[in-house]
């Protein structure tokens, strides 16, 4: 079987390629025609694979595409989950490469090459791994499993119709578990099993100021400036020891024992590479914890953009007459994204002044979500990266959110292992995403193993 993957590596490059040019932006609407095109270029490729039922699922928003191969009713199910859609490839003035005109470069972490293009890394070079290994296995009549897919394509824009689509399917999405390849892993020499996401609670702000766009020289310094006051206002989220401080902010959060947190820094985030990567002088974050443990086990809160006010070429003299800002908090286990964008209204709306009206309304979120580690189905997991990458993963917590998994918990009761092949520098979201060949077979590879693996612990089970 491995030996099959070197002779139709160029064939599984080239198919991706294809899939990489069709721009399934799900968060314009002037791209919902080719986030379409992209759910019925999936349905084909679950047909090519082998699956006997395929079906699109039309939904308010994007399409849902549903695929399925059968092999025996006792053999274990396995729910395979990825997201086709991708984020706007905006600031496209930063490409070196259109972003849906795939081309191969190397790069320093990919010597034998990388594919840049929007959705390389995230998540279609990674959902599309699955498809591949499952074409291998059939071909070598070596599939002991059956497969489920579902392949969405609104995950970018926080997965709006599939709580619906989930709940009403749920007897036909039964599985014994759920596989994502939709996360990292820190190299290939040192490969790891995402076992943590964090919730996200994502907001938008206005502050209201006078009824319209004023001189600034006939009022500036009279009235209260909208701009002003929502940067005082974002000023005033965090403490001088960069702790959140809406009051209740921390109330749920599970404690991470002294041993655990040793554990998880043992393979820590090199603070000199990482400053490097992103060329920044200091790394900066909650006091008290480092930037793995910032960005894994403790919650945060960021402003993701800020706009207002004149922003056209040249100058022109005004108080604006509305500031806004969109915030994400990206959250812990315990803490339930409903409460805290509450809390956070609440507190938002306490520290404005009298001058201004503030409005605060919630886009979307999700919760956090652990994978167990003493289950079959992980040890499976870590006996297929051994066979591919020759040592043993590490278990990591990741700082990225995919509200869906705690949903899946909730509504099918099924548990997810995720196993991602991308790398933090891969630039997902970022101009110039990539994702490397290397990744993208050993993936193909490692979740090949996973399902004979899987099945032999479960008959012994
Ligand atoms: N694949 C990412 C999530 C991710 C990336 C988790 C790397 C862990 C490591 C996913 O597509 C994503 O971008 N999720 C969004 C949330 C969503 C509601 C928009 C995120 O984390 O911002
Ligand atoms: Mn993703
Ligand atoms: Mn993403």
């Amino acid at each position: 079987m491995i030996k099959d993957i070197q002779n139709l590596k160029e064939n599984f490059i080239e198919q991706l390629l294809e899939l990489l040019k069709i721009p399934s932006i799900s968060a314009d609407p002037d791209y919902k025609g080719e986030v379409k095109k992209t759910a019925y270029w999936i349905e084909n490729a679950l047909k090519m694979i082998g699956c006997k039922t395929v079906k699109i699922y039309e939904t308010e928003g994007h399409p849902i595409v549903y695929g399925e191969v059968s092999v025996s009713e006792n053999a274990p199910t396995v729910l395979v989950y990825g997201h086709y859609d991708v984020q706007p490839p905006d600031p496209l003035k930063l490409w070196e490469n259109p972003p849906f005109e795939p081309i191969i470069k190397t790069t320093e972490l990919h010597p034998n090459g990388a594919i840049f293009a929007r959705g390389a890394c995230d998540d279609k070079g990674q959902m599309f791994m699955h498809l591949k290994a499952i074409e291998l296995l059939k071909k070598n009549n070596q599939l002991e499993c059956n497969v489920k897919f579902v392949i969405e394509g609104e995950e970018e824009i926080g997965s709006k119709h599939l709580e619906k689509y989930i709940t009403d399917h749920k007897r036909m999405l039964q599985s014994d578990i759920i596989l994502i390849s939709d996360t990292g892993l820190n190299s290939i020499e040192n490969p790891a099993i995402t076992i943590g996401l964090r919730g996200l609670s994502y907001v938008e702000v206005t502050v209201k100021g006078p009824n319209r766009d004023l001189h600034s020289g006939l009022y500036g310094g009279t009235v209260a400036n909208p701009i002003n006051v929502l940067c005082n206002m974002i000023a005033s989220l965090h403490d001088e020891n960069k702790k959140v401080k809406i009051p209740g902010f921390y109330d749920d959060i599970e404690k991470i024992s002294d041993e655990e947190r040793e554990k998880m820094n043992k393979n820590g985030i090199d603070e000199v590479n990482f400053k490097k990567s992103i060329e920044i002088e200091d790394v900066m974050g909650e006091i008290g914890y480092n930037t793995l443990e910032r960005r894994s086990i403790r919650p945060t809160l960021d402003v993701n953009g800020i706009w207002g006010g004149y922003t056209g070429k040249g100058a022109k003299t005004v108080i604006p007459s509305a500031a806004h800002a969109k915030i994400s908090m990206r959250l812990v286990p315990n803490q339930d994204w409903k409460k805290i964008s509450k809390l956070f209204k609440k507190y938002f709306k306490s520290i404005a002044p009298k001058g201004v009206k503030v409005k605060v309304t919630t886009h979307h979120g999700g919760g956090a979500y652990i994978t167990p580690t003493d289950s079959i189905a992980y040890k499976a997991a870590e006996k297929a990266y051994s066979d591919v990458f020759g040592t043993k993963p590490h278990a990591k917590r990741d700082g990225g959110s995919i509200p869906i998994v705690p949903m899946f918990e909730k509504v099918l009761g099924t548990k997810t292992l995720l196993m991602g092949f991308g790398f933090d520098s891969d630039a997902i979201h970022s101009p110039n995403e990539h994702y490397g060949i290397d990744n993208f077979i050993k993936g193909i590879e490692t979740i090949a193993l996973f399902y004979p693996h899987f099945n032999a612990l479960k008959r012994n089970e």
